[in-house]
C-alpha cells in the first residue's frame, strides 16, 4: 500500500536524519537517502490529506520573515567569566573549594558559535531565541527550525527550555565561503560569524542552505536531574545533540591535562572551539554560588591562546579608513588560521613596521588579534635570503594621491582630503552600519559600487536612492528583490533614535557611548546643534576635545544643511529612550545608597531605568525600594523607619536574574 509506504518512509528518514545529524553516524549513503527522500516527497504529493508538519520534508520551513520579533528571556542569558591560565583556573576553583571542599566539575568544549535558547511546550519545539543583549533576544524560530539535528518534538510534555550553541561546521564553512567567492560576495571571517550571519537571514531558505548545527549545554532549572551532567544526559535522551566530550572531574589538575590535550587536537575537530567551559556539577552548589551581575559564579571559560602560524609577506599596501587614517597591511601567502583562510594582516602603522623590521618577502608569524583581524607578530630574520625588501611608507594617499600627514603624537598617517573617495565610501558605510543607521544591504562593497556609478556621494544621497531604481537594477548582480529590501531598510532607518544618527555621522571623538550620552542629555538634534562648548563640556563623560569637535561639526554650514535635508527626508531627530523591560521594578521608585560592589552608581541607575524604574535621590513614603551597598547611612535608616522595602545588592542581583 502506497500510504503504508509513506508512513514507513517518514519513520525511516527521521531515523536516518537522527543518525546523520545528531549522532554524526550515517547508516546509509547520501545518494540512497536522497532517493528515499524524493520517494517520500512524491507520495506526500499523492496524498495531501496526510500532511504532517513533523515530516522530514517539512523541516526546512522555507518561509520568509518580515522581521525578527523581540523576546524577553524568562531568565537572562548570561555570558561566562574567562580565565587564560592554569593559575587563574586554580584560583577560581580554590574559592569554591574553600567553601565546599573537593567537588565534581563538568568540563565541556566551548563551542564557537552563537548562543541560542530553545523552548518546547507540550513536547513540541515552539521557539528559538538568540541571546541578543542577554535580557532580550530575537525570535529566529523559522531559521533554527531548518537545523536538522534539532528535535522538532520531544518525549516530554512539561515546558522545557534548553540553551546551547548554533554553529557552522568547518566543512560547511568552507563550502559557504567558496560559494561566496564564486558569487563575488565577501567571505565570512570565521565559522562563528558565518553562523550568526546565517541565523540573522530573514529568508529561512538561506539559513537552511548553510549547513548549520547545534550543541546543547545548559538547561536552566532542570527538574529532571540533580547535576548538570545528568541534566545533559537527560537532554541527550530526549534527542538533543549533546557534545560527546563532556567529562566529569574532581580535580583541577586533571581538567588542565584535558585542556592541554584538547588544545592539541582542536584542529582535528569538525567544528571550531575556542576554549573549555568548566562547570560545578551539583545543582545545589550551583544554586548557592549563584551569579554576579553578568556571569554565573559556578562556571568559568578557559579561553585557548590565539593560534600562531608562519607565512610569507608577498606585498605591503595601504588602506584608507573613514577618518582618513592610512593603515599599512600585509598581503600574505594564504594560510589556515583558526578555522579560516587568511590572506591579509594588519601592520598597524609605520612605527610598527620599523620596530619589528618587517619587509616584503619576509617569513612572518601571524595571529588573530581579538579573534578577527590577523596581525603580524614578528618576522623571522634567520629565514632571510637577500630577496627581502624594506618598506618605504608613502607620502601620498594611495586613493586620491593627495599628501598624507602624520599628526603630532600619533603613530598614524592621515589623508586630510575630505573628498577622498576612500573616506567618503567608508564614511557612508559606517553611517549605514548596524550600530549606526542599521541599513541592511548597504555594506562597503555596495556603497563603493554606488559611489562609482555616481548615485551615492553623501549621506543624504542614501535617502534618494529609491529614485534611482533603474540605475541600481542595471548594476550587475542587482535583483529587484535586493533593491526592494534595500529601499525598505532605508525607509525603516528613518525611525531610528537620535543616538544612531549621531553615531552614524562619524563626528570625531563621538563613538557609540558619547552618542548615547549626548542624545539622552539633549533629547533632540536641534538642542545639540545649539549647544555651546561650555555646555557640552559640562556633561559628564564628555571631554573638552569632544565638546570642541561636536561644536565645530554643527557650526559647519554644510553639516547644518545636511541635518536639514535629513529632516526634509523625514528622519527622526529625537532620542526615543531606552527600551524598558517589565520587572518588579517597573514603575517603581528606587533609591540607591552606599557603595555597590558590582556596579557604579551610574550603571545601577541605568540598569534600573532600563527596567522601567524611576531612580530618586531621597527616601520618602513614596519610595518603593532602597537598594543599599556597604557603608549605607541615613537613607537606609530612614527607609527602615518608614517601612520602605530594602534590598541588599545581592538580593537586587538575584531579583534581576530571576
Ligand atoms: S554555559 C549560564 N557551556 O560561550 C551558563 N557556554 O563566552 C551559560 N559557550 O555565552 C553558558 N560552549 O554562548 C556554556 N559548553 C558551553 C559553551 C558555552 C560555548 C558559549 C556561550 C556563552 C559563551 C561565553
Amino acid at each position: 500500500m502506497s500510504k503504508d509506504r509513506l508512513f514507513e518512509l517518514r519513520k525511516l528518514l527521521k531515523q536516518y536524519n537522527y543518525e546523520y545529524h545528531t549522532l554524526d553516524k550515517p547508516t546509509i549513503p547520501d545518494s540512497e537517502y536522497d532517493a528515499l527522500y524524493r520517494e517520500l516527497e512524491n507520495l506526500e504529493a499523492m496524498y495531501p490529506e496526510e500532511f504532517d508538519p513533523e515530516s522530514v520534508t517539512q523541516h526546512a520551513g522555507y518561509e520568509v520573515l518580515s522581521e525578527f520579533k523581540k523576546v524577553i528571556h524568562d531568565k537572562p542569558m548570561l555570558s561566562l567569566g574567562n580565565v587564560f591560565s592554569y593559575e587563574e583556573l586554580k584560583e577560581w576553583a580554590a574559592k569554591i573549594e574553600k567553601i565546599y571542599g573537593k567537588i565534581e566539575y563538568c568540563a565541556e568544549f566551548k563551542i564557537d558559535g552563537l548562543a541560542m535558547n530553545l523552548l518546547y511546550e507540550d513536547g513540541k519545539f515552539v521557539r528559538a531565541v538568540t541571546r541578543g543583549n542577554g535580557i532580550e533576544g530575537e525570535d529566529v524560530t523559522s531559521n533554527v527550525k531548518t537545523i536538522k539535528s534539532i528535535p522538532k518534538t520531544i518525549p516530554y510534555k512539561n515546558r522545557y527550555e534548553i540553551r546551547g550553541e548554533v554553529y557552522m561546521p568547518k566543512m560547511a564553512f568552507e563550502r559557504v565561503n567558496h560559494e561566496r567567492i564564486v558569487n563575488g560576495e565577501e567571505e565570512f571571517a570565521n565559522p562563528r560569524n558565518a553562523a550568526a550571519g546565517s541565523i540573522r537571514q530573514l529568508d529561512s531558505k538561506i539559513a537552511a542552505s548553510r549547513g548549520l548545527d547545534g550543541f546543547w549545554y545548559y538547561v536552566p532549572d532542570d527538574i529532571n536531574a540533580l547535576t548538570h551532567y545528568d541534566s545533559l544526559e537527560y537532554a541527550r535522551s530526549l534527542g538533543f545533540k549533546v557534545n560527546e566530550n563532556n567529562r566529569l572531574f574532581d580535580n583541577i589538575d586533571e581538567i588542565y591535562d584535558y585542556i592541554l590535550k584538547t588544545i592539541d587536537k582542536r584542529h582535528d575537530l569538525p567544528y571550531e572551539i575556542d576554549g573549555m567551559v568548566i562547570k560545578v556539577n551539583r545543582y545545589d552548589i550551583q544554586k548557592e554560588l549563584g551569579f554576579t551581575s553578568r556571569v554565573p559564579k559556578w562556571a568559568i571559560a578557559y579561553k585557548f591562546p590565539p593560534e600562531e602560524v608562519r607565512t610569507i609577506i608577498e606585498d605591503i599596501f595601504i588602506t584608507v579608513g573613514r577618518t582618513g587614517k592610512c593603515t599599512p597591511n600585509a598581503k600574505l601567502k594564504s594560510v589556515r588560521l583558526q578555522g579560516s583562510t587568511v590572506s591579509y594582516a594588519t601592520l598597524h602603522n609605520e612605527d610598527m613596521i620599523k620596530e619589528k623590521d618587517i619587509r616584503i618577502n619576509d617569513t612572518v608569524i601571524v595571529r588573530k588579534a581579538g579573534d578577527i583581524i590577523p596581525e603580524v607578530v614578528r618576522s623571522i630574520k634567520e629565514e632571510r635570503n637577500g630577496t627581502q625588501i624594506p618598506y618605504v611608507f608613502p607620502d601620498v594617499c594611495p586613493i586620491c594621491h593627495s599628501k598624507i600627514y602624520r599628526l603630532k603624537n600619533e603613530a598614524a598617517h592621515y589623508c586630510i582630503n575630505n573628498d577622498c573617495p576612500a573616506k567618503v565610501v567608508t564614511g557612508i558605510a559606517h553611517f549605514a552600519s548596524r550600530d549606526a543607521m542599521n541599513i541592511d544591504g548597504l555594506g562597503e562593497k555596495r556603497v563603493e559600487t554606488f559611489y562609482q556609478n555616481g548615485i551615492l556621494k553623501t549621506f543624504e544621497d542614501i535617502y534618494t536612492l529609491h529614485t534611482k531604481r533603474d540605475i541600481i537594477l542595471s548594476l550587475e548582480k542587482f535583483a529587484e528583490k535586493s533593491y526592494q529590501n534595500l529601499v525598505d531598510a532605508i525607509e525603516k532607518s528613518k525611525e531610528n533614535s537620535m543616538e544612531n544618527l549621531l553615531f552614524g555621522l562619524g563626528i570625531r571623538q563621538v563613538g557609540e557611548k558619547a552618542s548615547k550620552i549626548l542624545s539622552e542629555h539633549f533629547e533632540n538634534i536641534d538642542n545639540l546643534m545649539d549647544a555651546s562648548v561650555e555646555e557640552l563640556e559640562n556633561i559628564k563623560d564628555i571631554g573638552g576635545i569632544t565638546a570642541l569637535a561636536i561644536y565645530d561639526f554643527f557650526h559647519d554650514d554644510s553639516n547644518r544643511a545636511m541635518i536639514n535635508s535629513f529632516k526634509l527626508h523625514g528622519l527622526n531627530m529625537k532620542y526615543l529612550g531606552v527600551k524598558k523591560k517589565e520587572s518588579v521594578f517597573t514603575n517603581k521608585t528606587c533609591v540607591l545608597t552606599g557603595t555597590l560592589v558590582n556596579y557604579s552608581r551610574n550603571e545601577a541607575t541605568r540598569l534600573l531605568e532600563s527596567l522601567g524604574a524611576k531612580v530618586s535621590s531621597s527616601v520618602s513614603k513614596k519610595t518603593d525600594y532602597v537598594i543599599y551597598g556597604s557603608e549605607a547611612g541615613s537613607k537606609l535608616d530612614k527607609a527602615r523607619q518608614l517601612n520602605v522595602k530594602t534590598l541588599t545588592e545581592e538580593e537586587f542581583i538575584r531579583i534581576i536574574n530571576s
